[in-house]
């Protein structure tokens, strides 16, 4: 996948699908799949780390897990968060932690969140060849500044800010935006503004294409229900039972059994297989 292709979706109407990841393990499932985009999202603050918000994640962690993911992908387009205050203090700053995305993390579109007033960042990064995808609407990482997780673009004077958000960042270069927490009629009419790939999370159907966070459609966490999400799975269920039936076999003493042991014998045999290879006898 690349971002042209992804592009080209929007124009032929074929919906595109993103979802995050942030390991190996999982990168290597989701690639499977057949998904077409996969974020290293900062969600990572959240749903690996037990943090209250995405704030606390650095540069070095989203480097870290960008390049776990990496190893496990083949097909989608890998795009990796810029965490807060790795592109809020200058642009030279920004830069430089966006290469190191692309150089050390893999990534090949790093996202950031913001409108009108990162426009000139994304402009820059743009022009030096770094793939930038865009984040308006609700921003998590300026959850401080809401006073929580709040729906925007509620009212006619929000929806206005939004499409000049939406359209200052098409402007400035994105190749891409997501639209997170934003009524379903705004972000129906954002997407028809747009010539870019609308992405949405909690935004309704309309938008180019849509985006989950892993964790919660797996259903790892039952006490996460916000109205917008869907669980395809109830992981949280699977895991809980099967470690379950392991600590009780464990105890029973029905694992390991005969058949989980190797004989010495194996060991033996297998080793001279492996000399005799290395020795092209
Ligand atoms: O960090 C994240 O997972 C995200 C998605 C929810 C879009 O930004």
């Amino acid at each position: 996948m690349t971002v042209p292709l992804i592009q080209k979706m929007k124009r032929g109407g074929e919906k595109i699908v993103m979802v995050t990841c942030y390991d190996y393990s999982f990168a290597r499932l989701i690639d499977e799949a057949g998904v077409d985009i996969v974020l290293v999202g900062d969600s990572l603050g959240m749903v690996i780390q037990g943090q209250k918000s995405t704030l606390p994640v650095t540069l070095e962690e989203m480097i870290y897990h960008s390049r776990c993911v990496a190893r496990g992908l083949t097909r989608p387009l890998l795009v990796t968060d810029m965490p807060f205050m790795s592109y809020q203090s200058s642009q030279g700053e920004a830069i430089k932690n966006a290469g190191r995305l692309l150089k050390e993390g893999k990534a090949e579109s790093i996202k950031l969140e913001g409108g009108v007033e990162v426009a000139d960042l994304i402009h820059r990064m743009n022009r030096i060849g770094i793939p930038v995808m865009g984040h308006i609407g609700l921003q998590p990482q300026s959850f401080h500044k809401y006073g929580g997780y709040k729906i925007q673009g509620k009212t006619p004077q929000e929806e206005r800010h939004l499409l000049e958000d939406a359209l200052a960042v098409q402007e400035a270069g994105c190749w891409s935006v997501v639209l997170e927490g934003v009524p379903v009629d705004v972000a129906q009419k954002i997407t028809g503004r747009l010539k870019i790939p609308t992405v949405g999370i909690g935004c309704g159907p309309s938008c180019d294409g849509q985006v989950l966070v892993l964790y919660d459609l797996l259903g790892m966490n039952p006490d996460f229900n916000p109205r917008f999400l869907k669980r395809y799975a109830n992981l949280a269920e699977v895991v809980t039972e099967s470690v379950s039936l392991f600590r009780q076999e464990v105890k029973d003493q029905r694992f390991p059994t005969e058949e989980h042991g190797v004989r010495r014998n194996v060991i033996d045999a297998t080793l001279k297989i492996r000399q005799r290879n290395a020795s092209g006898t």
